[in-house]
């Protein structure tokens, strides 16, 4: 498994991130038992994978921590995150910690993120988090702090934007994919001038896994003229038959490896074959120029969907 640097934070991260979130929640959404989802979560640390993301909200850092138990803490990257609904004060946020601490069995959290924060409230957030997240780090319980989108809503990045001008966080993790590229553009370039590390969630999520879901978005960005000339139906099946991807999936994931600033792809998956062929596709090749150029211009004007 390719290893990058995490921008400023100088870790040395797994190219794949395990996701303990989106809609699998490593299974837990989806009734798979304890062992079956610490199968999951073994496998993946077998195949070099040492990022791990979860949140207070998923519900999986016990089930992150009893997987990992075994494995030595210094080989791991692991990242959680505090929802700002769950209350903000000194009180709140420590009691927030210390609960992540030992649901993950450490003594330490290497990125700690604010959790899908919303535009409007980014400034209220930041002012009454950030400094007893510092508290946090000084103390040793947190070693980088970071800040994730709301990308389900915030489809255009206005939050992040605010987080890069202060430049108070190391590490963002930022919603992009094949249909809806405007990180490029907004986030990626800023994150590389400023050395700040860069998680790439919803490479997949539901639009580039579900067909029936894909025609729905394309429908929706048709009647938002944003993709006036493609069909609804089939829009992406050239990435199998002429593009040499193995699925939808496939591309998605290397669409996503080969963007210029990138350190770490999250996936998130409820099965284990799934996790082997995602491990698979951020091994692979970029796909074909004309491939790339396709998309671009298909969707390289969209922001107003997450793919979800
Ligand atoms: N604001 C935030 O902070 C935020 C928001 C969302 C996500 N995240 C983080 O980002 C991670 C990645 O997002 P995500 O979990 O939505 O991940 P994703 O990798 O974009 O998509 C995962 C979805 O795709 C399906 N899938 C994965 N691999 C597949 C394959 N090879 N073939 C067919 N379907 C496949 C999964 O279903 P199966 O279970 O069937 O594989 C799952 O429903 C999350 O787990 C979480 O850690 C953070």
């Amino acid at each position: 498994m390719e290893q990058r640097i995490l921008g400023r934070t100088g870790l040395n991260a797994s190219l794949m991130g395990l996701g303990g979130g989106g809609h699998s929640r490593l299974g837990m959404a989806k009734d798979k038992s304890e062992s079956e989802i610490i199968r999951i979560i073994h496998s993946a640390l077998d195949a070099g994978v040492n990022f791990i993301d979860t949140a207070e909200a998923y519900g999986t850092e016990p089930v992150v921590g009893k997987g990992i138990a075994a494995w030595p803490r210094d080989q791991l990257i692991l990242s959680t995150k505090k929802s700002p609904g769950r209350g903000l004060n000194e009180d709140e946020i420590r009691h927030s910690v210390e609960r992540s601490l030992g649901n993950l069995g450490t003594d330490y959290i290497d990125i700690y993120h604010l959790h899908g924060v919303p535009p409007k409230e980014y400034s209220s957030i930041v002012e009454q988090a950030y400094p007893v997240l510092e508290v946090l780090q000084q103390e040793g319980k947190i070693r980088f702090i970071g800040i994730t989108e709301r990308f389900e809503r915030d489809t255009g990045h206005r939050m992040l934007e605010q987080a890069l001008d202060d430049d108070l966080f190391d590490v963002v993790m930022v919603g992009l994919n094949l249909l809806n590229q405007s990180a490029r553009r907004s986030i990626l370039k800023r994150t590389q001038q400023m050395n700040v590390g860069v998680l790439i969630m919803f490479a997949v999520r539901s639009a580039l896994s579900d067909p029936a879901r894909l025609k729905e978005v394309m429908a929706l960005l048709k009647a938002e003229n944003q993709v006036a000339d493609l069909p609804e139906e089939g829009a992406l099946d050239f990435l199998v038959a002429d593009a040499g991807a193995d699925s939808i999936p496939d591309a998605a994931y290397r669409f996503c490896k080969h963007e210029e600033g990138v350190h770490v792809v999250l996936s998130g998956t409820s099965n284990i074959d799934h996790l082997a062929d995602n491990i698979r596709s951020l091994d692979r090749e970029p796909l074909p120029e004309a491939t790339l150029h396709r998309l671009h211009e298909m969707f390289g004007e969209v922001d107003s969907v997450s793919g979800s």
